[in-house]
């Protein structure tokens, strides 16, 4: 099968387009014929920290078509269309196909798109985690996503007005439309104005992209007020996990999250898309050969939505 494998000599590209043998699915699990994977931070972040899968190929959020079930399989039948979140089963959805096991995957319901399944699991979970579980989301707060553009901003957008809150986003000029057509209430376009320094008090602040100090963040949140920590810089991830817990003496609490798959998010997630509640905004599209292309276009930081490999 065509895959793209991390080659540590590559250079001075290290994703290779090449051919590799297809997968063979043990008793547990299915081989899946991928019809779309999306590119994570987690890809290309794992990468650049050398955490390499062992078969060498990255990739986590896959859609496709089940080819050949193990003996012990029961909840998925050959042609069975599925989607799912492998980075904890050894990533490898670079590929035409991969094997998984049962607990990695969901049924992808007829009415949404390969692409829409694949943009779905590692993004969408991590928004939903990080307002509902963390942040204990509640109707009519005013909540403040920070990094409204793109993976998990824009499904933390969508959730937080499914949610029935007030929501502000905050991104570049570009996405200032894409973020209110989103939902969002008000929209602040961070190389015009700075919103720490604002008067504005938020219940709820999703902190998904950007470098802005913790303390300045504190200081807008509205007593009883969370913080959660999404991603952004290293430095940012690095002083929220150091600080937060000391930050969160006291009334505001400085949280963040590390999302965990699971198939009844996911499943949860799938029903708002089959529902026309959220939907999966796609920026790009690459063919597989193309995927070192699309890690490039997405770690340089201005994704607007999801970065898709489409594949025959
Ligand atoms: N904690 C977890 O479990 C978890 C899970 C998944 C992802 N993450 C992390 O979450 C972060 C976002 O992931 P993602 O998939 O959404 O990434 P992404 O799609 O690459 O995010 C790109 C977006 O970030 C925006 N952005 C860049 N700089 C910004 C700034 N200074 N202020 C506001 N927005 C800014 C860009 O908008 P503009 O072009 O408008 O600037 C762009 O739309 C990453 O750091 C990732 O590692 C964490």
């Amino acid at each position: 099968m065509k895959a793209v494998v991390y080659n540590k000599k590559g250079s001075p590209e290290k994703l290779i387009y090449c051919d590799v043998d297809k997968p063979v699915p043990t008793d547990n699990e299915v081989l899946v014929k991928i019809h779309a994977v999306s590119v994570n931070a987690a890809d290309y972040r794992s990468m650049k920290m050398g955490l390499i899968p062992k078969r060498r190929i990255f990739g986590a959020d896959i859609a496709g078509k089940v080819e050949l079930a193990g003996e012990n399989i029961t909840q998925f039948k050959v042609g069975d269309e599925v989607m799912g979140d492998l980075a904890k089963f050894g990533f490898g959805g670079f590929a035409q196909y991969v094997t998984a096991p049962e607990k990695a995957l969901i049924i992808k319901p007829a009415k949404i798109s390969f692409e829409e399944g694949a943009a779905l699991p590692m993004a969408a979970l991590t928004a939903l985690q990080a307002i509902r579980d963390k942040g204990n989301i509640r109707k009519g707060q005013k909540v403040l996503i920070v990094g409204s553009a793109g993976g998990v901003g824009t499904f933390a957008v969508q959730l937080a007005k499914y949610f029935d809150t007030e929501v502000t986003g905050v991104c570049g000029s570009n996405n200032a439309l894409q973020t209110s057509s989103l939902g969002a209430d008000y929209v602040v376009d961070y190389t015009k104005e700075d919103f720490t320094k604002s008067n504005m008090r938020y219940n709820l602040i999703m902190a998904v992209n950007g470098g802005y100090p913790i303390f300045a963040y504190k200081k807008i949140l509205t007593p009883n007020g969370v913080y959660v920590m999404v991603g952004g810089s290293i430095p940012q991830i690095f002083k929220s996990l150091l600080f937060g817990w000391l930050l969160s003496f006291g009334s505001k609490k400085m949280r963040t999250v590390s999302a965990k798959a699971n198939k009844k998010d996911l499943e949860f997630l799938t029903k708002l898309v089959e529902d026309g509640k959220i939907k999966p905004v796609i920026d790009r599209r690459y063919a597989l050969d193309k995927t070192a292309d699309a890690m490039r276009y997405l770690s340089e930081g201005h994704a607007r939505g999801k970065v898709i490999i489409s594949i025959e």
